[in-house]
């Protein structure tokens, strides 16, 4: 499963690429707002930074304007994938931007019958919500799970990004469902490195060898 950073924070970017675990990364215009700086500029650092598929989101409304949107933001760098909302309005510019070889990653997607439409209009991409599904008390995961069927029903090759991930158990579900990316905030890329065992057992280790005086050089 391939692991993305949803985030438009530079430095948190630069780290999970360092660490050589990162696949691509997902911003939305929150991300966007939080960084008070010029969108493109954001977009074309990270572009620099991580050379995987990265997600900018269309604002406009109506078709044409995200169709406007998404062929400025991918004249940026030849990573960029448009971000384009599940709405009709959306998922025609979705067509018209397929035709012309453009990748959307359709986002905000809450249904299996919202996944179903995105994949025939031609996206690359499906965000399902899992987090904001499982705060209004659904199972998000339940959600990827459906999808995860019906896109091998019908052998659609609309890669599934779990998104909104919020703790390890959606990383871990994730991955058993083969959902095709999951996109998470940095804090949870750091979690999935935790076992207390892991760091009791690195301790004695370290321990033990400093109280035989060994060397390796
Ligand atoms: O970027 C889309 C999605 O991952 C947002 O997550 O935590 O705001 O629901 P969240």
């Amino acid at each position: 499963m391939k692991i993305f950073l949803d985030t438009a924070n530079v430095d948190e970017i630069r780290a999970a690429h360092d660490l050589g675990v990162l696949d691509g990364v997902t911003t939305n215009p929150s991300h966007a707002a939080k960084t008070g700086r010029p969108f493109r500029e954001v977009v074309t650092e990270i572009a620099g930074i991580c050379s995987g598929p990265l997600s900018a989101e269309a604002v406009s409304r109506d078709t044409q304007g995200m169709v406007r949107e998404a062929r400025e933001v991918c004249s940026w760098a030849p990573n960029i994938v448009v971000k384009i909302p599940l709405l009709p309005e959306g998922i025609k510019a979705v067509s018209i931007l397929a035709d012309e070889g453009i990748r959307c990653n359709v986002t905000l997607c809450f249904s299996p019958l919202q996944a179903l439409l995105a994949a025939k209009a031609g996206a690359a991409y499906i965000s399902p919500f899992v987090g904001r599904l499982d705060d209004i008390a659904h199972d998000g995961m339940e959600l990827v799970e459906q999808i995860v069927r019906i896109y091998g029903n019908y052998g659609l090759d609309t890669e599934i990004i779990v998104a909104s991930a919020r703790h390890p158990r959606h990383v871990v579900r994730a991955a058993l469902l083969g959902a095709d990316i999951t996109t998470m905030p940095y804090e949870l890329l750091m979690k999935m490195f935790h076992h207390p065992l892991t760091d009791l057992g690195e301790e004695k280790f370290l321990a033990d060898w400093e109280k035989a005086g060994l060397s390796i050089f």
